[in-house]
């Protein structure tokens, strides 16, 4: 175990509101030994900065992982050529020129067929409304998994998730797991054949084009599918919050002096939709003042380097003039997230301006709870406009 020093916290507490005492560990004790965790965490943003591009100290192989258990061998748990090799492939479905030419036009398309079927009801929950089905329609157009329903896609998600987060080992949750990730199989075999006979774009067929196994390509597509529906769907609902709170912010958008892109990024400055990424110490050695022994688990805390006092003046306020660009909520080493051009295109581009255009007079309308530490947003946000 790390010599750090030792903070202890109440796991309720973290999971409500994780940010007083990430902010008492980035004050104090900016490297600590968190016994309820079992890992030793990391809150200020340049040390974060610095140390997740050690990756011969802090390595992302962790094949006793749950993740990698339930999800099997992906390129979020692999370094080095076997990493890059992975990320290689993914390149084509999710380059900046595919976004733009490939998957904007769909983004708009399936805002608008959202926003159709909600603007006569006059009132919704957003997050599972709106944010969550724009989410998972755009995760089933960039991954290829066409044949798998919306509902099916975030369900998986969580399903998957929640297995890789399950130490208590609850057998349900495990089940539900394995299930969900048995089923992502399935869907993927079904669809291999059309994208063979048809190579497009999509993650699934840039995988099969560069010659990934299926084990391979499975691996890489659950993991997508755990990172890539419930944080667009956090950052949609959860920036539309904070827009909705801060209606001066907004007319600054509608005036012309700051920017959706503001908005997306200020929001996930504020509240990172993954609080955190592990890493496992490959050898003993020492960072930031710490002996770290083998094999040992650290996070690398992306929520609280985003509110780095450092970095940010009055860091908890939301304020979309800031300047963002020290915030790292897509990570800051080589595994710097895949989807952070997709999600932007899709965000601030196309979720957000279409539904304030579609939806005259909105407003929030009821309590709007938050949860989580490695992975935060709004669990409801009940809104109302007029019709
Ligand atoms: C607002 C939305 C999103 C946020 C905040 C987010 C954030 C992150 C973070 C923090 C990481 C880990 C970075 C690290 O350890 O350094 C990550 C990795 C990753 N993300 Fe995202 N993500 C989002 C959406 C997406 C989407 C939509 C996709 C794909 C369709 C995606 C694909 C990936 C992949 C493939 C990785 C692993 C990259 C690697 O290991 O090289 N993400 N993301």
């Amino acid at each position: 175990m790390s010599n750090a020093p030792v903070y202890h916290i109440d796991p309720t507490a973290f999971h409500a509101d994780p940010y007083p005492d990430l902010a008492a560990m980035r004050a104090h004790s900016p490297v600590c030994y968190v016994p309820e965790l079992g890992a030793s965490l990391f809150t200020r943003r340049d040390d974060i900065f610095r140390e997740e591009k050690r990756i011969a100290l802090f390595s992302s192989h962790q094949p006793e992982g749950l993740l990698t258990k339930v999800m099997g061998a992906n390129m979020m748990r692999k370094d080095g050529e076997a990493h890059m090799a992975e990320r290689r492939a993914l390149f084509p479905a999710l380059s900046p020129r595919t976004v733009r030419d490939v998957l904007a036009p769909q983004f708009a398309d399936i805002v608008a067929r959202q926003l159709k079927r909600i603007t006569p009801r006059g009132s919704c929950d957003l997050v599972t409304d709106y944010a969550m089905p724009v989410a998972a329609d755009a995760l089933r157009v960039m991954t290829g998994l066409t044949n798998m329903a919306a509902a099916d896609m975030d369900a998986a998600s969580q399903a998957m998730l929640d297995a890789a987060a399950n130490y208590q080992r609850d057998p349900d949750v495990d089940h539900k797991g394995y299930a969900a990730a048995e089923q992502v199989l399935a869907l993927i075999k079904a669809r291999l054949p059309e994208l063979r006979a048809a190579p497009d774009l999509s993650i699934i067929s840039v995988l099969d084009q560069a010659g990934l196994s299926l084990d391979a390509i499975a691996g890489n597509v659950r993991v997508i599918i755990g990172g890539g529906q419930n944080e667009p769907r956090d950052a949609i609902a959860g920036t539309v919050w904070a827009l909705l709170r801060h209606p001066d912010q907004h007319a600054q958008i509608r005036q012309g002096a700051a920017t959706w892109g503001d908005a997306f990024d200020e929001y996930v400055r504020l509240v990172a939709p993954i609080g955190m990424s592990p890493r496992r110490v490959a050898h003993n050695d020492s960072a930031c003042g710490v002996a770290f022994e083998e094999n040992e688990l650290i996070f690398f805390m992306f929520g609280a380097a985003c509110r780095d006092p450092a970095h940010f003046d009055d860091p908890d306020r939301f304020d979309i003039r800031r300047n963002t660009r020290p915030a790292i909520p897509f990570g800051a080493g080589p595994h710097f997230c895949a989807g952070a051009a997709a999600s932007r295109a899709l965000i601030a581009d196309h979720a957000l301006p279409a539904l304030f255009d579609a939806l005259p007079g909105l407003r929030i309308a009821g309590d709007v709870p938050f949860a989580g530490w490695a992975f935060r947003g709004p669990v409801q946000l009940p809104v109302a406009w007029d019709v």
